[in-house]
């Protein structure tokens, strides 16, 4: 994926989210997680877990994604697929919530579902009721 990809809809997300897979970096947990970020105008920025042997330094994929993309100048978000390498759907944590929700409060999450389908959540119900200080309100 380059920062250029673009995609249409949640399937095709999803597929691009479980190509960034190989590229993950968790030789402690094993557990393989990628993130592709959707934004207002198409552009899609990817993420992957990083894991550091100071474990406490690792970082989601989810957050990885997002803080690329507000590197890259994007500003507003659509969509984020989430994929790992084993135990579908997999959710994003509570901190990646929390964060996703300072900067994308309509963020729609693209996951896939245990029959192998997509589903897709709205992270305001994932995190109702959130804790906002400086960022806009939801
Ligand atoms: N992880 C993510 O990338 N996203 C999440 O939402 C939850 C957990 C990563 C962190 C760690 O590298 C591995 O999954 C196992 O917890």
């Amino acid at each position: 994926m380059t920062d250029s990809a673009r995609t249409s809809d949640g399937p095709a997300l999803l597929a691009q989210a479980k190509a960034l897979l190989p590229r993950a970096a968790a030789p402690y947990s094993t557990f393989r997680v990628a993130a592709a970020l959707e934004d207002a105008s198409g552009v899609v920025h990817p993420g992957v877990n990083v894991e550091s042997a100071s474990l406490g330094l690792t970082i989601c994929a989810e957050r990885n994604a997002l803080f690329g993309a507000l590197a890259r100048g994007a500003t507003e978000f659509r969509r984020l697929a989430v994929v790992a390498n084993r135990s579908k759907p997999v959710l994003p944590c509570g901190a990646c919530r929390q964060v996703l929700m300072e900067h994308a409060p309509d963020l729609l999450l693209v996951l896939e579902a245990p029959d192998g389908g997509v589903e897709e959540i709205p992270l305001r119900d994932l995190l109702p009721r959130p804790f906002l200080s400086w960022s806009r309100e939801p």
